[in-house]
Parts: structure tokens; C-alpha cells; sequence
């Protein structure tokens, strides 16, 4: 992305909101896709959504809205990261999304830092699955299903954490996986997740397959 093109984002961005008594800003947009997959196999075009999606959007919009905030002495931000970078050590076949969110996390505690005497809260949420169309459903029908909260159920645990800290996951559910993966050593971690991460790869792959040898025979 040229310079320019983010210069003239932020002219539009801020012109939208100029007036505006921009209360709360909840940066939930996010791409997890292309999912479980090596680098090497990823084309750069989507590596390069996701980045910009997840990382430069939310610096962005988060940019645009904070002179209003301070200029007001108050206001909260919400940055969606992910326990994948914040709870548990490596997330192998989804490296980039996982170095995404570790970005949130530690931008939200900076500036968490920084504007907090000047009455603006900055938050990371950091869940573990949530059931939306971003997780696969090969994950919601396994073993992790009843750690899975709704999406309205997650909103409104969501809302209720919002100035309570720099980093949290706001259901009971998450935060009794956090304390188990707390306990586990990394190397254990690590190996569960790349075997974890290699079959839900070799079973989007069957899937592929099947459906390309049913669109043939259709
Ligand atoms: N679901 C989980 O298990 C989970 C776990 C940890 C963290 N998170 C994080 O939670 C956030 C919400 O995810 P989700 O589970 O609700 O995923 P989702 O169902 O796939 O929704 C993603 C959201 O991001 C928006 N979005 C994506 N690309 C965009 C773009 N280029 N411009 C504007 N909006 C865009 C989508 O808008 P459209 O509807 O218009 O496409 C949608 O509202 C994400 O940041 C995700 O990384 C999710």
C-alpha cells in the first residue's frame, strides 16, 4: 500500500467523522483466511488483505477517532486480537493471522498506557473460539464445542469487560481454557497445534476434492 493511499484513507476517515461524538470504537473486522495453510503456499494478495485488514485498518480507524476522544477526556476502544497469540505460544499454518493479533494486543497495551490519565480506555479482547462464520465447522463439532459462546452471548460478556484492563477474554468459558493452556508446556502446545492445525489442512483439502469431483460429475 502506498503512502499515499493510507494518507487519503485518513482524510476520508477523518472527514466521516468529524462531529461526531465518537463514544466507543470496537475494531472487530477481521480476516482469518487463508486458513491452515504453509506460507509458502499462500498467495501474497491474501496474506496482504489480512494484514491490511487487521493490523493497518485498526491503526487507522483507531487514529482517526482518538483527537476526538482526548479532545473530549473520555472514551473507550476495543481492538479484537485473539487468545491464538496471547494465550498459547505458536499458532503454525495460520503464522500470519496469529502475528496480526499479536500486534493488536501489544499496540492496545501501549496506547492503553499512553491515554489512560487522559480518561481514553483502549482494550485488547483476546477470545478463543467464537462461534461465527469464521470458525470452520470441523472446529465447532469437535471436542472445544461447549468452550464455543454464541456470538450474542460473547457481545454481551464483551460489553460488560469494556475498562476493566489492557487484555481480557470476557466469558467464563475462555477463561477456563486460558487457565488450562496457562499449565501446559509450550512444546506441548506447540505439538498439539500442528497436529491440530495438519488435519483440519488435510481435511479442508478432502473437502476441496470431493467437491470439485461432484461439480465434474455434475
Ligand atoms: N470467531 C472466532 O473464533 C474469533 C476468535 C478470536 C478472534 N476473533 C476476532 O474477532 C473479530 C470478529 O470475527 P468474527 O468471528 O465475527 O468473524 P466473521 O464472522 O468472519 O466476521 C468478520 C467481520 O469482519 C468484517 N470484515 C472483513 N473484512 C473486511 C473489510 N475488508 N472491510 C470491512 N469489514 C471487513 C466482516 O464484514 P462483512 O460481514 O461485511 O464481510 C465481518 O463483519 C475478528 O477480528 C477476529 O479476528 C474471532
Amino acid at each position: 500500500m502506498s503512502r499515499l493511499a493510507g494518507d487519503e484513507s485518513m482524510r476520508r476517515l477523518r472527514a466521516a467523522i468529524e462531529g461526531l461524538d465518537v463514544g466507543v470504537l470496537v475494531n472487530n473486522a477481521g480476516v482469518s483466511k487463508p486458513y491452515v495453510v504453509f506460507l509458502h503456499e499462500v498467495d501474497v494478495e491474501a496474506w496482504m488483505k489480512m494484514v491490511r485488514v487487521n493490523l493497518w485498518a485498526l491503526t487507522e480507524v483507531t487514529a482517526a477517532v482518538l483527537p476526538g476522544m482526548v479532545e473530549r477526556g473520555r472514551g473507550a476502544i476495543v481492538n479484537m486480537g485473539s487468545a491464538s497469540s496471547e494465550a498459547i505460544p505458536s499458532f503454525p499454518l495460520c503464522n500470519i493471522y496469529a502475528a496480526t493479533k499479536r500486534y493488536v494486543a501489544k499496540f492496545s497495551r501501549s496506547l492503553y498506557i499512553e491515554y489512560r490519565s487522559r480518561g481514553v480506555d483502549v482494550q485488547c479482547q483476546a477470545p478463543f473460539f467464537v462461534a461465527t462464520r469464521m470458525v470452520p465447522r470441523a472446529i465447532r463439532d469437535n471436542w472445544l464445542s461447549p468452550f464455543l459462546p454464541t456470538p450474542d452471548a460473547y457481545a454481551r460478556a464483551a460489553a460488560r469487560w469494556i475498562g476493566h484492563g489492557s487484555l481480557c477474554s470476557p466469558t467464563i468459558s475462555h477463561q477456563l481454557l486460558w487457565c488450562l493452556a496457562s499449565v501446559l508446556p509450550d512444546a506441548v502446545h506447540d505439538w498439539l497445534r500442528l497436529r491440530e492445525h495438519l488435519r483440519l489442512r488435510a481435511h479442508r483439502k478432502r473437502a476441496a476434492r470431493a467437491s470439485a469431483t461432484w461439480h465434474a460429475v455434475d
